[in-house]
């Protein structure tokens, strides 16, 4: 069974839309639907906003349900200069920006968890090869990314924040719950994705492009996660 989870109801609702033999669980508050998707065996999951609430949604997704893998769909702040709004990115690593234990003096890095090897979780890559195809299919190839994320419990909107962002860790989006979900499928040895669409350019516009783009571009990145599943 495939695990897929996003943070709103606007970020999962034309997934849920195309789904059969649909049964709908609520389990440790996280309100999940099973089915088919293109014939293929789903557990849809809402997990609420941030990394918190992310992290419990994979726990509670994959002890519940036999899942093989875990994708993230949803919107996200463009960073990388090449990012456009309506864009899509697809992940081959993920981090924390706002993880930082490097004051202690002990060497690690800013995002990286202490006794971790390395501030950035790494995607599957037969779900990263899974995901460019299935988008090469439904949008042009100069509106594809394929790299970082970088995630945090925060709305980013200020051109300052999105520079130092930019400057530590290079991330082609930012966003508030994928390197939380990557954390936990590392620990349960099962392979993740994050898959995003482009809703805003998390600098001093994003306070009004977000809420005007969330709803379309929500369903680009759903689009893919449904074609996806038929490549998987
Ligand atoms: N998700 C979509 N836009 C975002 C932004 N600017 N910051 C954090 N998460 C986001």
């Amino acid at each position: 069974m495939i695990g897929i989870i996003g943070a709103m109801d606007v970020e999962i609702r034309s997934i849920l839309s195309r789904m059969e033999e649909v049964e709908a669980k609520t389990i440790g508050g996280i309100q999940m639907h099973t089915g088919k998707l293109g014939k293929k065996p789903v557990v849809l999951a809402l997990c609420g906003v941030g990394k918190v609430y992310a992290a419990h949604a994979v726990s509670i997704v994959t002890t519940h349900f036999n899942t093989t893998s875990i994708i993230n769909v949803g919107v996200a702040g463009g960073i990388a200069p090449e990012v456009e709004i309506g864009d899509i990115v697809l992940s081959t690593d993920l981090v924390q920006h706002d993880f930082d234990a490097s004051a202690t003096g002990s060497g690690w890095l800013k995002g990286q968890i202490p006794y971790l090897d390395s501030p950035f979780f790494k995607s599957g890559e037969a779900l990263v090869r899974a995901a460019k195809t299935a988008a090469k299919s439904v949008m042009p190839p100069e509106k594809i990314h394929i790299g970082r994320i970088a995630t945090g419990d925060q709305f980013i909107n200020k051109s300052e924040t999105k520079k130092e962002i930019w400057q530590t860790f290079t991330p082609l989006c930012v966003e508030m719950e994928g390197a939380a979900m990557a954390q936990i499928c590392a620990l349960a040895n099962i392979p993740f994705i994050a898959i995003r669409a482009i809703s805003d350019k998390a600098d001093g516009t994003a306070h009004h492009d977000f809420p005007a783009f969330v709803e379309e571009t929500a369903a680009i990145s759903s689009a893919i996660v449904i074609k996806m599943l038929s490549i998987l």
